[in-house]
């Protein structure tokens, strides 16, 4: 079975720049996909791509089975919201939301019914008359996505909503945006480079990364098996440290790092030489504070941020390294010599990747 949208080879050149590298995903009907990498990844272009104000150099785009590809914007029944909202200053709310549908030519009471409707599918029933400049930023977006659902669209694409609301806002913002994507059941593709953003929105999430698509997988995917050092340093918290693998364990992988041994639950990284230099990455929570000894990196904590019950420990070890360490609040102070060693609590949060895997 084909998915409701469909993303094949997509391929977009600026010159030298490659600005979206042959990436593929498909969406289920009423699915939401986020869309997230760091800035210049290539995740505006991907958006444009599909709503066709961009041409893609190669590779197709499929919507209910339809090639969509080379379809004009108002053909492909698309509905977007821009990063930087364009809502009309000088219309108000109900002007800027009937404003995609006089261009689809629907008039009269039957404009106003629709404009009324996409109000209040965003909890701003009865806004109409409002000025946009009476609105806060979060109304403001709600008004935005108001206009692109007016039309009906077959999918909505949403370039970092969020990105021009305080944090405060941004949180509510955000739940307000999820639940109605939730209600509509409209398919989606959200942009943005926040993992917030991406975790709480996206049922699935692809990292882009130079235009190209590292990863693609639910949040839980994501954090719990990155593909790559890329993936698992810009999901969610990770230090890495080079390490030598030493060979396979009882359980999981032996590895020397920095003058210890450690046993670790995790693959011994496929790509690379059989044996030797390997890049290790580390959950916080995946690693514990011991006194210095046998088995544990030595270190000197550099930093503690308290994150609640337990505090983020910055460790830097004698060959330079600098890991984070979840621990209990009281565990070490500034200054203080500690040990490191992977936490007691098996099953994942330390990776192994190719020492060249960055
Ligand atoms: N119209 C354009 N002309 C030339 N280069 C562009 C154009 N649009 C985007 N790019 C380049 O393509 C890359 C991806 O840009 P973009 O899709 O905007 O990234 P993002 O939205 O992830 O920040 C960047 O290197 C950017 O400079
Ligand atoms: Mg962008």
């Amino acid at each position: 079975m084909s998915a409701y949208l469909e993303v094949e080879g997509l391929t977009r050149r600026f010159d030298r720049t490659v600005a979206v590298d042959r990436v593929s995903f498909g969406i289920e009907r009423g699915g939401m996909l986020a869309l997230l990498g760091p800035s210049g990844s290539g995740k505006t272009t991907t958006l444009r791509l599909l709503a066709g104000f961009e041409q893609p150099d190669d590779g197709l785009v499929r919507v209910e089975g339809e090639d969509v590809t080379r379809a004009d914007p108002v053909a492909r029944r698309f509905g977007m919201v821009f990063q930087h909202y364009a809502l009309f200053p000088h219309l108000d709310v109900g002007e800027n939301v009937a404003f995609g549908l006089e261009s689809r030519r629907v008039r009269g009471t039957e404009l106003a019914r629709r404009v009324s409707r996409a109000l209040g599918a965003v909890d701003l029933a009865g806004y109409e008359r409002r000025r946009v400049g009476q609105l806060s930023g979060g109304q403001q977006q709600r008004v935005a996505l108001a206009r692109a659902l007016a039309p009906e669209p077959r999918v909505l694409l949403l370039d970092e909503p969020l990105s021009n609301l305080d944090p405060a806002l941004r949180e509510r913002t955000r739940r307000e945006i999820r639940d109605i994507i939730r209600r509509v059941g409209i398919t989606t593709v959200l942009v943005t480079h926040e993992q917030d953003d991406a975790f709480d929105l996206g049922d699935r999430v692809a990292v882009l990364r130079g235009g190209r698509l590292e990863q693609i997988g639910t949040p839980d995917e994501l954090y719990s098996a990155p593909a790559g050092a890329f993936v698992a340093g810009f999901v969610g918290r990770a230090s890495s440290i080079p390490v030598q693998l030493l060979g396979l364990a009882n359980r999981g992988t032996r590895v020397r790092i920095e003058g210890a041994e450690w046993e670790i639950d995790a693959e011994p990284s496929s790509n690379g030489h059989p044996l030797g230099e390997r890049l290790l990455m580390a959950r916080p929570e995946s690693l514990r504070l011991t006194p210095p000894g046998p088995g544990a990196v030595p270190g000197t904590v550099t930093a503690r941020r308290f994150t609640g019950p337990a505090a983020l420990f910055q460790v830097r070890t004698e060959a330079g390294a600098t890991l984070e360490v979840l621990g209990q609040p009281t565990a070490a102070a500034v200054g203080e010599r500690v040990g490191i060693m992977p936490s007691r609590r098996a099953g994942g949060g330390i990776y192994l990747f190719a020492s060249d895997d960055r």
